[in-house]
């Protein structure tokens, strides 16, 4: 990662999308302190993540939730779907008994759809999307305040992907959670976010408003995802590959080689800069 900085407010859902390996689950996973990072800070309402120790980290931990691409591995195979349900609480016990941690796996199971006898089952005797919606069931009875997606739903069919993110937006509105989702799918990112920020090999190349994004991309890479989605004109932005030069290429834009417009000022790797209303976009060009 190269000078990735965001935030995300409450309730307000941030899109991550980007190419395979450009770094979007890194992002998330330091976030999180699951990866210690060389330098860089993340603060969760003002407090430092990644220094944390002891009850605050074990707060952070609560509070800042994630919800990974493969539903499967998430969930403990020889645990039934109810002892999965509880043994978040148990960890975090917020002062409650068992009795009222049972009632609330029950509510909670409400909440994403699924029904009590769900509950007995292990995680092999549910289809794909159930067991996501029980990770989702999981996350919430933590009531974390942030929660990362990252690519929740790839593993799933299309009709049950629309499903469960419809129970996820539901759920992280009505308890004005701050969202960070994560997908190569731009459409997807574009129903479900009120921002979005694109990366390329590292780097957040563009960040803006959904619909200012979809509608008006401006960095070559962002236009070339968002074209593949809409009928923009086909030719107005073509991969392009241009003949490497002897340069440093470890200093110029990660765009150069592909970009159709890569110019001499483009050997200098470009920073993000305003260029319209909380439109920011990392290209010399514009
Ligand atoms: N633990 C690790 N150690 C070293 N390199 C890693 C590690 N995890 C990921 N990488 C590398 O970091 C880069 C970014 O990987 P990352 O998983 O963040 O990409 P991604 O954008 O999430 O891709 P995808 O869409 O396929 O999930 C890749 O080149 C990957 O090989
Ligand atoms: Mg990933």
């Amino acid at each position: 990662m190269d000078g990735v900085g965001f935030t995300v407010k409450p309730g307000e859902t941030l899109g991550l999308v980007g190419e395979s390996g450009s770094g979007k689950s890194t992002v998330a996973r330091t976030m999180l302190g699951l990866i210690p990072p060389s330098s860089g800070r993340v603060f969760f309402q003002g407090q430092e993540v990644l220094t944390a120790n002891g009850r605050m980290k074990k707060e952070f931990c609560g509070k800042m939730q994630i919800i990974f691409q493969h539903p499967e591995s998430a969930l403990n195979p020889r645990m039934k779907i109810y002892e999965s349900l509880l043994e978040p609480m148990l960890i975090h016990r917020q002062n409650s008994s068992r009795e009222e941690m049972k009632i609330k796996s029950r509510e909670l199971l409400q909440q994403i759809g699924l029904s009590e006898e769900h509950l007995t089952r292990y995680p092999h005797e549910l289809s794909g999307g159930q067991i996501q919606r029980v990770v989702l069931a999981r996350v919430l009875s933590l009531s974390p305040q942030f929660l990362v997606a990252d690519e929740p739903t790839s593993m799933l069919d299309a009709s049950v992907q629309a499903q469960v993110l419809r129970i996820l937006k539901r759920i992280q509105l009505e308890n004005g959670i701050g969202l960070l989702f994560i997908s190569h799918d731009i459409e997807v990112v574009s129903c479900m976010s009120d921002r979005i920020a694109v990366m390329y090999k590292g780097q957040i190349v563009e960040s803006a408003p959904a619909e200012e994004l979809c509608q008006n991309p401006l960095h070559p890479y962002s236009r070339l995802l968002v074209e593949a989605f809409s009928s923009l004109e086909k030719s107005s932005v073509k991969q392009v590959w241009v003949e490497d030069e002897k340069i440093d290429t470890a200093s110029r834009c990660h765009y150069y080689s592909h970009c159709p417009h890569a110019g001499p000022a483009c050997r200098q790797r470009p920073v993000l800069r305003e260029t319209g209303a909380e439109h920011y976009t990392a290209c010399w060009l514009l």
